[in-house]
């Protein structure tokens, strides 16, 4: 699983061969340039998941629910869900949270709608928590997380921040796939942010991360050498004139 948030790179990940794409509310972060997740709205990530759908073929489409969309209510958790799924056409919702979200993950799988927890480190919970980054080790919190929601209904779990030896746990313990992040190798699957792995954000460097490219590198030479080459007159040349 990778993230994305548009038609391009959507288009990308797919023709790439992932199982899943997940519209993340770190578009938050990644695409409007917040410091945390909190701002993105429900709207916006209906605006992001359409475009994600037109473009994939075949991967499996999650949509993340932002924050405030799903804590208030269980009522007002299916509402968002069913907008989101409605109106992107995705295939299925994730929200933050397994024993405290349990009952609306049970309220949205009575609508028919798939939803994959997020448990670990929630980065929706970043005010209560004091900042994000925390590695999780405790494994009887993490085991009746994953546990709460799988008994909900949830047809995944993603393992954000967890040590390799707990996730393993987790991941044994239960029928549903776990999808790992910063997790380590023993979960059922791994997702990370495309923007991250394809080293389009350098600054953000954690050790779980690792980049698959450097584009940022490559997209400021490229643009240097457009630029130059437009002042120096080189572009555009006859072979690029009509
Ligand atoms: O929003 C997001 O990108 C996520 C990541 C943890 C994959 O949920």
């Amino acid at each position: 699983m990778v993230t994305a948030y548009d038609h391009m790179w959507a288009g990308i990940m797919d023709e790439a061969g992932v199982d899943s794409i997940l519209v993340g509310d770190s578009l938050s972060m990644v695409v409007q340039g917040h410091s945390t997740t909190l701002p993105v709205t429900v709207d916006q990530m209906i605006y992001h998941g359409e475009m994600v759908v037109r473009a994939v073929k075949r991967a499996l489409i999650i949509v993340d629910m932002p924050f405030m969309s799903y804590q208030v209510s269980p009522e007002e958790a299916v509402r968002n869900a069913g907008r989101i799924i409605k109106e992107t056409g995705a295939d299925a919702v994730k929200l933050e949270g397994g024993r405290i979200q349990s009952e609306t993950i049970r309220s949205i799988m009575r609508a028919d709608i798939p939803v994959m927890a997020h448990v670990g480190m929630r980065p929706q919970a970043v005010r209560q928590l004091g900042g994000m980054g925390k590695v999780q080790r405790n494994a009887e919190q993490l085991l009746d997380d994953a546990r709460a929601a799988e008994d909900a209904g949830a047809f995944g779990v993603l393992l954000e921040l967890v040590s390799a030896d707990v996730a393993k746990e987790v991941t044994e313990s239960l029928s549903i796939p776990t999808i790992g992040i910063g997790a380590g190798p023993h979960c059922s699957g791994q997702v990370l942010v495309g923007p991250d792995m394809l080293g389009l954000t350098p600054s953000f460097n954690p050790k779980f991360l690792k980049h698959f490219a450097d584009l940022r590198t490559q997209a400021v030479s490229a643009v240097q050498n457009y630029v130059s080459e437009v002042k120096s007159g080189e572009f555009p040349s006859a072979e690029h004139s009509h």
